[in-house]
């Protein structure tokens, strides 16, 4: 299957950092029923994973979000799409995202959830571009640290293919 990939962080790896990620947000809200924010589409598979590792008990909400620019080269501008049904006042709320590149996307989403007045609000990225940074912002809680690469797989696409791939891989590799 990884014919024609190079992989770079293989569904093994992936597991187990998504079961690390669980038990972490576990110790810090267990005790609450949590409202999980996936961002679509690309967190979607993640998770997926995430929430059937985790002890808390969650409710499932999607947003989506986008740069205008598209492709691998983050806009200034990004595109929220609201869910209509989205209420989290006064719950405790975890955005889910694929991947922290500008960090724009996880800061504008968490400003918008926090127009609701939620208990709490915490982030998660499966892959953190550690260097890419052009906000302040960092999530609460992030697994594969990368530098510059460009990644598809695991529900990350490069131009809308690959997000079925069960691992990572390097684009232009
Ligand atoms: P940010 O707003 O710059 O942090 O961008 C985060 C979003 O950019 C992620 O949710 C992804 O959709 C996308 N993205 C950033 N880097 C990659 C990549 O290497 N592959 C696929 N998508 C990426
Ligand atoms: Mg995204």
């Amino acid at each position: 299957m990884a014919s024609g990939h190079t992989v770079l962080f293989s569904a093994e790896m992936i597991s187990e950092t998504v079961r690390d990620l669980a038990a972490a947000i576990d110790r810090d809200l267990r005790g609450s029923r949590l409202v999980v924010i996936t961002v679509l589409k690309g967190a979607v598979i993640f998770s997926c994973d995430l929430v059937r590792a985790m002890e808390a008990e969650t409710e499932m909400a999607f947003l989506s979000a986008s740069s205008y620019s598209g492709g691998f080269t983050p806009g200034e501008a990004i595109r929220l799409q609201e869910d209509i049904e989205l209420d989290v006042a006064g719950r405790d709320v975890l955005i889910v995202d694929d991947i922290i590149d500008t960090g724009r996307t996880l800061t504008e989403l968490a400003a918008l959830v926090r127009f609701q007045q939620p208990r709490s609000i915490s982030t998660v990225a499966l892959v953190n571009k550690t260097s890419r940074r052009a906000v302040d912002a960092e999530p609460t809680y992030s697994g594969l640290a990368i530098g510059e690469e460009l990644i598809y797989g695991y529900g990350l696409d490069w131009d809308e293919r690959y997000r079925d791939l069960p691992f990572i891989a390097l684009a232009n590799a």
